[in-house]
């Protein structure tokens, strides 16, 4: 049985609970908690997040006392912990006995300290620290009955510029290239005089006076999530060392920049994500949807866990909207309907002081006799209702490339035609129209098997590397379909210009050769024609692009380019490409990504349903759990569902169609056909 396997066995479905930090609380307060935390149906709890200094007052004495007591406690209580190394937040003494922990930004300006994340994922010291009470707390709880997960430190991000951090930076290249010549060459150093001649004269790029070199930036980016996770690997590895069936991971954030999940998720017995939707956005549901979809990804399709969430506002806005009655109780059917199997928040008991006294809790300042404690209980108690569906999963037809070193190489390199390319945004435009349509997708990476795919959705892939662009080619010539948009397979993984002419990667690909990339002046717009007649707009980027192979699906209709081909339709082996060589406005654009989809065999399986019911499935092989999840404030009436099943939130039988309160929604179990 997988240690996963094991935990879900453990809480009995889906875990339910939140960060707990007893240790800002008196202990007559902790009975109170555990009571509720009954109550509620809390069946986990993350202990210890941010608790260094309360564990190791003083350097090497440490305070296991109040830990001893609360794991009891819980215990005695049915709750199991989610056990975390405090590394996250370093004591001040630590800090104070060696302030070369602290990172160093970009321009030289040293961290102080009453923040948390305050040390250089590089430093020896810190490492050594780090794993020296990581040893202590695994000496103490690896079989303590109530442990049941290790949460390693918290949401791994710090970028540092320390000197510890060139040292390791330039041992992270000698692996890479193995000698100086080669990296010259990857780094084309030979532009600008930037010849190395020793490995010592290396250093991370600080902020310079002109230009950094684009290839060492992005060399950096790989280094800085690579040292986070060897610290990861480091603090996983001691735990493991006492006691190896408990499963081990780590919390990450949404649409994070700095470190590549894709390499981290091997290294975890499960994802886990932290998500605060912005309830004043009127769309973050479909960017959560996003997250959700690429976290069941990361690790192949196995569940994941949604670790940190809140139960109303957060504090860390200029405008902390309240969730209204029903939101957070959708946002986390929602993370289950894509295949999370826990619903967790930060956190249990809202703090009366620090940065975060504003935080919504899952037991707020106001207490039990409060509309947040009702939902949460409510929740609790449909969770149980939903324990089934805990361990299921789902799988698409459609895929969508979402990559850190093509998003390192767009947004952070500098240089390019234009600087404004928001990578996020880019991706979410192109998986929007697939949310609205209620298409199953799943996210890989340029390294991922495509087998079993039918379309592939390729969103401004700058920089991808040979095999990439291989496994690609590849997709389409064994039958795929590659929807793809402009300035894609620019560059090798040293973002450096491919030769032969734009887009060096895909020429043959999209049947197409781009003369030159035209970024538009602010404010242009420019007149697309279809060749069916219809009439559409673009701005912000066109490619001055030839045919080959490829035929106009589209072409401009005025401006200089009026006459060339704005969206192109090659054939290419047994497959199809559709490129997209500038930006259509928003319903066109969704309008003829979803023709494309459907031309290649891809059915919707919710036609019908309006778009702001959001409709998955997970599934194992003998049922399907279908979620419907209306996210407007009106009423859904009728909307159609396909066969018939149970409601496991009511208990009704359903066929043909259902009709959701505002906010509202339905868990229908089937049989699988
Ligand atoms: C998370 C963090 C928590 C808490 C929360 C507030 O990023 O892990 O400790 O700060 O945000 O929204």
């Amino acid at each position: 049985m997988s240690r996963m396997d094991a935990f879900r066995n453990r809480v009995g479905g889906f875990a339910f609970g939140g960060d707990y930090n007893p240790e800002q609380w008196d202990p007559a307060v902790w009975r109170e908690d555990v009571r509720l935390m009954r109550e509620a149906g809390v069946n986990v709890v993350s202990l210890g997040v941010f608790a260094w200094a309360s564990l190791e007052p003083e350097p090497g004495t440490y305070e296991f006392g109040w830990m001893d007591e609360i794991m009891d406690l819980l215990h005695e209580n049915g709750i199991s912990v989610n056990l975390a190394t405090p590394t996250a937040a370093p004591p001040v003494w630590l800090t104070q006995l060696h302030p070369e922990v602290f990172p160093v930004m970009a321009d030289g300006e040293r961290f102080g300290f009453g923040n948390r994340l305050h040390y250089d994922p590089s430093s020896p010291i810190y490492r050594e620290y780090a794993a020296a009470i990581t040893t202590k707390l695994a000496e103490r709880y690896s079989f303590h009955p109530a442990l049941a997960m290790w949460h390693i430190s918290n949401e791994y991000g710090p970028t540092a510029y320390n000197e510890a951090a060139s040292v390791n930076f330039r041992r992270w290249l000698r692996r890479r290239y193995g000698d100086l010549e080669t990296l010259n060459e990857a780094w084309t150093t030979r532009f600008w005089s930037q010849r190395y001649t020793d490995w010592d004269q290396i250093e991370v790029p600080h902020i310079p006076r002109t230009w950094m070199n684009p290839s060492r930036r992005l060399d950096f980016k790989r280094f800085t999530s690579d040292a986070l996770l060897e610290c990861y690997i480091a603090e996983r590895d001691i735990v493991r060392s006492f006691r190896d069936d408990i499963p081990v991971l780590t919390n990450f954030m949404r649409f994070y920049k700095h470190a590549d999940y894709w390499k981290w998720a091997p290294e975890e017995d499960a994802v886990a994500l932290d998500i605060y939707p912005n309830p004043a956005d009127a769309d973050s549901h479909v960017s959560a949807a996003f997250q959700f979809d690429l976290f069941r990804s990361l690790k192949g399709g196995q569940p994941w866990l949604l670790m940190e969430q809140a139960a109303s506002a957060v504090s860390q806005w200029q405008l902390n909207i309240v969730k209204e009655p029903g939101r957070m109780r959708l946002g986390s059917l929602q993370a289950l309907s894509r295949a999370s199997d826990s619903v967790m928040f930060f956190q249990w008991r809202a703090s009366r002081g620090g940065q975060e006294r504003f935080h919504s809790a899952m037991l707020p300042h106001s207490g039990p006799d409060s509309r947040t404690f009702r939902e949460i209980v409510d929740l609790g108690r449909e969770l149980k209702l939903l324990a089934p569906a805990a361990g299921t999963t789902s799988r698409a037809e459609i895929a969508v490339l979402f990559d850190w070193d093509g998003w390192w190489g767009l947004e952070e390199t500098a240089g390019i035609p234009r600087s404004d390319f928001g990578y996020a945004d880019t991706v979410m435009r192109h998986y929007t129209p697939l949310w609205e349509g209620h298409h199953p997708v799943d996210v890989v990476s340029s390294a991922s098997s495509l087998e079993g795919y039918k379309v592939l959705v390729v969103p401004n892939a700058y920089l991808i590397d040979d095999e990439g662009v291989r496994r690609i080619t590849e997709f389409a010539r064994d039958g795929g379909t590659v929807i793809m948009s402009f300035f894609s397979g620019v560059v090798d993984e040293c973002n450096r210009v491919r030769p032969d002419g734009y887009p060096g990667a895909f020429r043959e690909l999209i049947g197409a050769k781009i003369d030159e990339y035209w970024p538009a002046r602010p404010h242009e717009v420019f007149a697309v024609e279809f060749a069916d007649g219809r009439r559409a707009t673009s701005t912000w980027w066109r490619d001055d692009l030839h045919l080959e192979t490829g035929k106009a699906l589209a072409t401009y209709a005025d401006g200089l380019l009026a006459g060339r081909a704005a969206v192109v339709d090659n054939r290419f082996g047994a497959g199809r490409v559709v490129y997209f060589a500038t930006l259509l406005e928003e319903a066109a654009f969704g309008a003829e990504l979803l023709a494309a989809v459907e031309a290649a065999g891809v059915r919707s399986p919710f036609p019908g349903v309006p778009a702001h019911v959001e409709c998955s499935v997970r599934g194992d092989e003998a049922d399907e759990y279908v979620f419907l999840l209306n996210h407007s404030g009106e009423r859904a009436e009728s909307v159609p569902f396909p066969g018939e099943g149970t409601d496991l939130l009511t208990g009704e039988r359903v066929s043909g169609a259902v009709e959701l309160a505002p906010l509202g929604a339905a868990v229908i179990r089937r049989a699988r056909a």
